[in-house]
């Protein structure tokens, strides 16, 4: 896919977009071309401009547009060359092959629009017009796991919140915890035989499954007597469910402590989450009967088997049966289907979204499609509002399968952040000795978080992915350290030549092949910002990025920066990385990674 396509969402106010983006400049030029040419009901054809082997770039217009216009394709392209106008921009205009028109951009063009980007703090990247935008991510449960699963909601979720509040929308995020639900009987159960002071309680705030899983194996060891864990337990979940005072006290209190949990999972992270950013399942109690009576009313669900359901077309499971939504169980429980039309409707109505998205993993797709076509029908999801499900993958250990541990029981997320950090700290004790302890402590969190969240936003965010701490690591290839070393290199340069990272101002001049590839490659930053925010894959900034890197590290073979032949190469080049080092910044930035002093 082009860097045009899928740019659809939301239109620009700010004035540089398409300044700089060559791309962006080409099309226009193009299109008011086909527009003269051919009518005006021409002037918003696609102009095709795609990268070109032969030239910068190819507009391959003339051919979709021959078989519209019944002519062939070498004739469209000559009557578009007559009416384009790109003398300002290009140095080389040609028909080729079939009818490609291929095209050559200026140096002093490109010169000119870097020049833009080093006066331009947003360094290319657009405003949009402002929407409002719910964004679901993160969402782990209370007591429970969070396992690497979750890791990857947060990240993927927390790039994407940075990425559109850039792009100048109003982000709300909503981290839908699971804080309520049947399993709660056990957890206050347990809590309250382990005693609220106790260490065991302590484990909520370090390593929730371990609490989880000791009130778990109760529960299923639990003898069938009445006064037994299970009995009681259950006896808890109608207490909770009745608002019973003291049972509410106590599940705030795991509540509480899962939020604690959660909080150093944030944190080291460097995730923008807050305790004002949750909305879990159970700030949607008091309205799922209304949601419920609301929809037997319109004729929507009906009861079934005892239970309230909802049946869509398109829905057949196996032997042809349609799939119900459940609503309301028959024992009058709701559950997590019933929430999520809750999420919907708070969303549109109090919210007021323009677009809603939903990060959360790729095997939950059947239910938003089913909870989202219910809230359609119900007038709660209007067609203007969009809906998406960012879908996450699974992240698998080196045996293919769902990453655990040994012993099978699910990876804890703070131990494997831990051991990141611990590896990295080896790597930079070796190759930065002469720094002080302090310093590589600091060095080792930013490389080993860095490069677990890079790992998870490097690849497309719906496909699996095996956890390899040795790849993420590697100061090679597309990775976090790889990239954060490309920007400290830049500093290193400036530090050497003992000037300001912001020092430099004008004079760029491209001659050299590597200063033009370099350049041309920083004007499609704000491009690729765009789009992420459009199509809602970070990996496009991740895979940008590390295009970038590789540039740089082709433009130092060629181009050496501080000893450059003239005074003029020199304050040239010393401009041109120093945009590099603000978008490589602003980049790993709207990644969520961050951007080390040393390396
Ligand atoms: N807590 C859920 C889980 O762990 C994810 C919730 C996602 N958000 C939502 N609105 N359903 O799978």
């Amino acid at each position: 896919m082009s860097p045009r396509e899928g740019r659809g969402q939301g239109a620009q106010v700010g004035t540089l977009r398409g300044m700089a983006d060559p791309q962006e400049v080409l099309s226009r030029r193009v299109q008011s071309a086909l527009g003269a040419a051919f009518g005006p009901e021409f002037a918003d054809t696609d102009p095709v401009i795609r990268p070109s082997q032969f030239a910068d770039y190819q507009a391959n217009a003339a051919l979709a547009l021959a078989k519209r216009l019944g002519r062939k394709p070498r004739e469209v392209s000559a009557a578009i060359m007559e009416h384009l106008d790109v003398a300002d921009v290009c140095r080389a205009v040609e028909v080729s092959g079939p009818g490609f028109i291929n095209l050559t951009l200026r140096e002093d063009w490109i010169a000119d629009q870097t020049r833009l980007l080093l006066e331009d703090p947003r360094v290319g990247v657009p405003v949009q017009e402002r929407l409002d935008i719910p964004l679901d991510y993160s969402a782990p449960n209370v007591a429970k796991e969070m396992h690497v699963g979750h890791l990857r909601t947060t990240v993927v979720g927390d790039s994407l919140a940075r990425t559109l509040e850039f792009l100048g929308h109003n982000v709300i995020r909503q981290n839908h915890i699971g804080d309520w639900g049947t399993p709660f009987g056990m957890l206050i159960e347990h809590l309250l035989e382990v005693g609220e002071e106790s260490a065991e309680a302590d484990l909520l705030t370090s390593d929730p499954n371990a609490f989880y899983q000791s009130a778990r194996t109760k529960f299923d060891s639990s003898g069938p007597g009445a006064d037994d864990f299970a009995a009681r337990a259950r006896r808890r979940v109608v207490a909770l469910q009745g608002g019973d005072e003291e049972t509410l006290r106590l599940w705030r209190e795991l509540v509480g402590l899962s939020r604690v949990y959660f909080n150093k999972v944030y944190a080291k992270l460097g995730v923008t989450l807050t305790d004002d950013d949750l909305a879990g399942e159970s700030t949607y109690n008091a309205v799922l009967a209304d949601v419920c009576d609301e929809l037997e009313a319109k004729g929507i669900a009906e009861v079934s088997e005892g239970a309230l359901c909802v049946f869509l077309e398109g829905f057949i499971g196996r032997e042809d049966k349609p799939v119900p939504l459940i609503i309301r169980k028959s024992d009058g429980g709701y559950g997590y289907a019933t929430t999520d039309l809750a999420t919907v409707r708070h969303r549109v109505e109090d919210l007021k979204a323009d677009r809603i998205l939903y990060v959360v993993g790729a095997p939950q797709a059947m239910h938003f499609k089913m909870v989202w076509a219910t809230a359609r029908k119900a007038g709660w999801l209007p067609d203007g509002v969009e809906v998406t499900h960012v879908q996450i993958g699974n992240v698998l250990g080196g045996d293919g399968k769902i990453l655990r541990t040994r012993s099978g029981a699910p990876v804890r997320l703070m131990a494997l952040l831990d051991e990141a950090v611990e590896r990295a700290a080896a790597v930079v004790a070796e190759n930065r000795p002469d720094l002080g302890a302090e310093e590589q402590a600091e060095i080792a969190r930013q490389v080993g978080i860095g490069a677990v969240k890079y790992a998870d936003l490097s690849v497309s965010h719906d496909t699996e992915y095996t956890f390899d701490f040795d790849r993420m690591l590697a100061l090679t290839g597309n990775t976090g350290p790889y990239l954060q070393y490309a920007q400290a290199r830049i500093r290193s340069i400036f530090r050497k030549g003992g000037l300001d990272l912001s020092s430099p101002r004008g004079g760029i001049t491209v001659s050299e092949g590597a200063e033009r590839d370099l350049a041309l490659k920083l004007l499609e930053f704000g491009a690729v910002v765009e789009q992420v925010g459009a199509l809602l894959q970070p990996h496009r900034l991740s895979a940008y990025l590390f295009e970038l890197a590789q540039t740089l590290t082709a433009f130092y073979e060629h181009c050496p920066v501080l000893t450059a032949p003239t005074e003029a190469e020199r304050e040239s080049r010393l401009a041109l990385v120093s945009v590099a080092f603000r978008v490589l910044v602003q980049g790993l930035d709207l990644l969520g990674v961050e951007a080390p002093e040393h390396m």
